[in-house]
């Protein structure tokens, strides 16, 4: 059984942006019902400022297809689709609080279905689904989509291959192909997964929690009209305040959780945050 966490059922029981969009500005398709998983992306797009009005989905899968489509739709909901773009797999799983490794494809179809919609916006061709050689005929995943998420999420094993795409988790008769992509690309590249400093003294501490908080959050926040004040450091006790845009919004909570994601992820995995 897959260990889900209370957004992921929260998000599956009580899917948010359900259903289709009424002449939509952008159509996203993605994967396929033969293959298991599919899902239909409509956008309204403010056509002035090109921010994405409304959102919905209609999805065919799992618990964690449904839950993650309906966290993409939160995700991208008042973004601007240059914004919308920024937003990866990884955010949609991390929006989750996480998905079983087993599920990864489900965000990445989600990640999917938003790179069709604005290419459709575009009136360009959705090139992930369209080009590159046929790696695994099971599940129809090429060796440009092969390629593209192993660069993205780092994956250095056939396994994860088939947990973030599901290729190889059929017949199996594709796997030494996609071995030898993943040969290919990290004898070229090695991944280099975020690092966290070893032991930081309290000094160095604050230090770098000020400036994850400069760096990598406030600009996030800013750019949709909050922002966020770093009020007290406590050891590993953080306290902030969220303003502007962000005070009283009811995605508070989730701002929060993702300030404290963030902060675990490149200074200590202790840090707790709390917000005035
Ligand atoms: S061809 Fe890839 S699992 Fe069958």
């Amino acid at each position: 059984m897959w260990e889900y966490t209370d957004k992921v059922k929260d998000f599956f029981l009580h899917p948010k942006n359900i259903g289709e969009i009424e002449n939509p500005d952008a159509v996203g398709d993605v994967g396929s019902i033969v293959c298991g998983d599919a899902l239909r992306l409509t956008l309204k797009i403010d056509k002035d400022t090109k921010r994405i009005t409304d959102a919905r989905f209609q999805t065919f899968g799992c618990a964690s297809a449904i839950a993650s489509s309906s966290a993409l739709t939160e995700l991208v909901k008042g973004k601007t689709i240059e914004e919308a773009l920024k937003v990866s797999n990884q955010d949609i799983a991390d929006f989750l609080g996480g998905l079983p490794k087993e599920k990864m494809h489900c965000s990445v179809m989600g990640r999917e279905a938003l790179e069709a919609a604005i290419a459709n916006y575009r009136g360009q061709p959705n090139v992930v689904e369209e080009e590159g050689k046929l790696v695994c005929e099971c599940f129809n995943i090429t060796e440009e989509k092969i390629r593209k998420i192993a660069i993205e999420n780092h994956l250095t094993t056939v396994d994860e291959i088939t947990d973030y795409t599901k290729a190889g988790g059929g017949c199996g008769e594709c796997r030494e192909e996609i071995e030898a992509i993943l040969r290919d690309i990290w004898s070229l590249k090695i991944p280099e997964k975020p690092k966290k400093p070893k032991k930081l003294t309290n000094l160095q501490k604050i230090a770098l929690i000020q400036e994850i908080i400069e760096r990598e959050i406030r600009p996030g926040l800013q750019s949709d009209g909050g922002d966020i004040e770093l009020i007290d450091i406590d050891g590993n006790k953080v306290i902030i305040a969220l303003r502007g845009m962000c005070t009283g919004c009811v995605m508070s909570g989730v701002t929060i959780t993702g300030v404290q994601d963030k902060l675990r992820e490149l200074v200590s995995e202790e840090i707790v945050v709390d917000a005035q």
